[in-house]
């Protein structure tokens, strides 16, 4: 059985919602890490990896729950770490005031890091194979760390101010939001225990979906309203930040987009056709892309 994205949704708004409690042992932390974690994000991440086991024919029980949901504490420690004073320095995620504007910096950047810890406790302690946790846990390391997202925010600060060329840029962005959302769709792969060549193409279609990810998010500070994306808009120029539309016009950014959705589409047949089963299930995720 395939899921809707939305019914993906709901079943992991519920585990994150009654399962961090168990592992947090300090009132104010715990307040904080479950103040962003349940403030309303759109679950895509783990709901790609859940999609994913499913589309591949595997069950979702509570362990693949609780591996898949991992990422999404990870994904929620990026974001209060990226929106503190002396990162991005913004007042507003998932429609509510952040983390640090509530809680103040240092607790802030303590709830970050409890959510980055906890994600690797919660991949590596749950009934899935010991292989497979060890699989996921490399695998989530190397994405998120300093060769994947880490790398990516450190090309992101240094390069304010700085013009970046295109092939700069792509690599950018390629680590800054690729890489979670590559490790995403491989984990649903490394779950169901595939072959390397399925890994690889599932990687392949992950990887094109998070550039085309971080492509529209460019594009939709630009374009869309706070409303809408429930943080600040129009920030990126003023910070001299390096983005698709700030190199090539809002035009060329969109035309990048389809690129990357091109090669999104390219992955989800080539997935297909090496597992004879059907991946339309990723159609729901593609249709998010707007334009
Ligand atoms: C926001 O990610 C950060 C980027 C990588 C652009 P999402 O758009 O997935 O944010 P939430 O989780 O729904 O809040
Ligand atoms: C992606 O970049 C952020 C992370 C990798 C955490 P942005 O800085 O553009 O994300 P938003 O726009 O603040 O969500
Ligand atoms: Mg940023
Ligand atoms: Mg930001
Ligand atoms: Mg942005």
């Amino acid at each position: 059985m395939v899921e809707t994205i939305s019914e993906l949704k709901t079943r992991i708004d519920d585990y994150l919602g009654v399962n961090l409690a168990a592992d947090v042992d300090q009132d104010t932390l715990y307040s904080s890490m479950r103040y962003s974690l349940m403030a309303g994000g759109k679950r895509l991440r783990p709901a790609l990896t859940l999609a994913t086991v499913q589309m591949l024919g595997g069950a979702v029980d509570t362990d693949v729950m609780r591996a898949a949901t991992a990422l999404e504490l990870l994904h929620t420690y990026s974001l209060i770490h990226d929106d503190l004073p002396a990162m991005d320095d913004d007042d507003l995620r998932r429609g509510k005031p952040t983390n640090h504007y509530r809680f103040g910096a240092g607790m802030a950047t303590l709830a970050g890091d409890g959510l980055l810890t906890l994600a690797f406790q919660w991949v590596s302690d749950n009934k899935l194979p010991a292989a497979t946790r060890a699989e996921l846990t490399l695998a989530l390391a190397q994405a998120a760390g300093p060769a994947g997202m880490v790398a990516g925010q450190a090309r992101d600060i240094e390069g304010e101010g700085q013009q970046l060329d295109l092939d700069q840029l792509r690599y950018l962005h390629r680590q800054k939001t690729g890489a979670l959302l590559r490790y995403a769709v491989l984990a649903g792969g490394i779950i169901t225990n595939q072959s390397r060549p399925v890994k690889a193409a599932l990687a392949d279609f992950g990887a094109h979906f998070g550039l085309a990810f971080q492509i529209y998010d460019d594009l939709m500070d630009v374009l869309g309203t706070t409303a809408q994306m429930g943080k600040a808009v129009h920030k990126d120029a003023g910070e001299q930040k390096n983005t698709y539309p700030g190199l090539l016009g809002t035009a060329g950014a969109k035309d990048q987009l389809h690129q990357a959705l091109a090669g999104a589409r390219a992955a989800q047949t080539k997935i297909g056709k090496l597992t004879g089963r059907s991946f339309a299930g990723y159609d729901q995720f593609l249709a998010y892309f707007k334009l």
